[in-house]
């Protein structure tokens, strides 16, 4: 990070890029934030973006492109079969990532239908830090089962632990002894867990679950979505790495896998995905499934504009000053929000701010969806939205009961080098007048509920009027600001 040291003491963080293309947003009224998140079922996902003033919802495709990754989208080559673009972005990957084979895929979900589907049979687990809702859905549709196996201390969620993502070694071990090798289909790691507040994964414990992994022939997948951030927290917070460069870094992380795929909605800022190993066995089976299910092997469903972009975002992903906005941008939110008392998630991890519902809202009943009506007020609150990551995004159990989720989180996405800080801010703004004023808020329930990924489409109502009276005492305290 630049080191940059304030006159006035103040500790903020600085952007190493300036911005050269807008879009504009609007704050649409209290009155029609209510509207809007009824007209949604209190879904965020269901809201339109016309009625929204900060889209904190996801990082996912919607980070800042570079100049140069616009510029890079204007000269492709869109042959069908063996275009010039692909061998480009084949080239890349390999200088990064040391694998020879790349399989396109249309995002990163499509990795792992294709991985499910090959490796997972009826009856076989998959050991793996935290589940991410996509990966379990096609492990499950497959037959096989997930098995997470955190440590402690990736649930605590006050905690001064740099690496809550890291898989528990002794439970993998102790569950190889158990069940045998040959029914483990695969063991995963998310680099960087989604669902537990974008917490890191040590170079260290890659190392070691990989030393297991080769030693019981089991295969190692690493899902690198969220590679840019784990990097960043690799170089800043485990000592042996921090003079090693990006590049070499990545290349460890790398080599100690089977297999490396990523959504590149977010890692390389473009929409995308990708499937790398050094395996030509495994690579000529994947090979076969992905025209039934993607797209030619040059391809892979995505546009030929997005493949050049992706190969400069990629380069660019090696760049500290370009990693580390996201994380420096969270780090100081999260301090600012832990001044005011309010709970969220800690350390600061990557992807975005993690409020922890369970304890925001502390006197709702966790099947009234903490995590969801969080998100509600939240937006009616400020025009923010956020992601519910707790018990909505949870699968109910075979009983057709709510499995209650380990956390509650509502997830405040910074999608990287796109809010300026005024507008995160405002955010902690509103947050504050929120949590002084969370009494007010009550729960959800369903009245649509799809069966499968159901914080999807599914829509909620209020258990009560409470929203009327959390628009009451905003505009009591507010006036006619918007
Ligand atoms: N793996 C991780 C760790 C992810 O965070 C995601 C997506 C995927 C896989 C699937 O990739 O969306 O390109 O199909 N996460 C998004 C999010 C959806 O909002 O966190 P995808």
């Amino acid at each position: 990070m630049a080191n940059i040291k304030y006159f006035l003491g103040e500790e903020i963080p600085l952007e190493m890029h300036k911005v050269r293309m807008v879009q504009r947003l609007d704050l649409v009224p209290i009155e029609r934030r209510l509207q809007a998140i009824e007209e949604a079922g209190n879904n965020t996902f269901l809201l339109y973006n016309k009625d929204i003033y900060l889209d904190m919802l996801t990082d996912s495709g919607v980070n800042a492109m570079s100049d140069k990754q616009t510029a890079a989208m204007l000269v492709v080559d869109d042959s069908y079969a063996g275009s010039a673009t692909f061998t480009r972005l084949k080239d890349k990957i390999y200088e990064i990532f040391d694998k020879k084979y790349f399989l396109p895929v249309h995002q990163g979900r499509a990795c792992e239908n294709l991985l499910s589907m090959f490796f997972v049979k009826k009856g076989m687990y998959v050991p793996m830090n935290y589940h991410f809702t996509t990966t379990k859905a096609h492990i499950m549709v497959n037959g096989g089962e997930v098995l997470e196996l955190f440590k402690p201390e990736a649930l605590e969620p006050v905690s001064t632990h740099p690496f809550k993502g890291n898989i528990d070694l002794d439970q993998l071990q102790k569950l190889i002894d158990k069940e045998g090798a040959e029914k483990i289909a695969f063991i995963r790691i998310e680099a960087g867990t989604n669902l537990i507040g974008g917490q890191p994964v040590a170079m260290e414990n890659y190392l070691a679950t990989s030393k297991i992994a080769r030693k019981y022939n089991i295969p190692f997948i690493i899902d690198a979505s969220l590679w840019a951030d784990n990097l960043h927290f690799i170089k800043t917070r485990e000592e042996k790495y921090k003079n090693l460069s990006t590049r070499e870094i990545t290349k460890i992380m790398s080599e100690s896998a089977d297999i490396v795929y990523f959504s590149a909605r977010k890692l390389g800022h473009v929409r995308g995905g990708g499937i790398i190993t050094n395996n030509e066995d495994i690579f000529k089976k994947l090979l076969e499934l992905l025209p039934l299910y993607e797209g030619f092997s040059t391809y892979g469903g995505m546009s030929t504009r997005e493949m050049e972009a992706m190969v400069v975002g990629l380069d660019e992903t090696m760049d500290e000053e370009m990693i580390n906005q996201g994380p420096i941008f969270i780090k100081y939110m999260v301090g600012e929000l832990v001044k005011l008392g309010i709970p969220v998630i800690t350390p600061p991890g990557g992807l975005g701010v993690h409020l922890n519902a369970m304890e925001f809202l502390s006197h709702i009943p966790q099947e009234q969806y903490r995590a969801g009506s969080l998100g509600s007020a939240l937006y009616i609150t400020s025009g923010v939205r956020g992601m519910e990551r707790g018990t909505i995004s949870e699968e109910r159990e075979a009983d057709g009961s709510d499995h209650l989720a380990a956390v509650e989180l509502l997830r405040l996405a910074l999608p990287r080098r796109v809010f300026t800080l005024s507008q995160v801010k405002y955010t902690i703004d509103r947050l504050a007048w929120l949590y002084e004023n969370r009494k007010l808020i009550g729960g959800l329930e369903f009245y649509e509920e799809p069966k499968v990924l159901r914080f999807f489409f599914g829509k909620l109502k209020p258990t009560s009027n409470w929203q009327e009276k959390l628009v009451a005492k905003f505009k009591a305290d507010f006036g006619d600001s918007l």
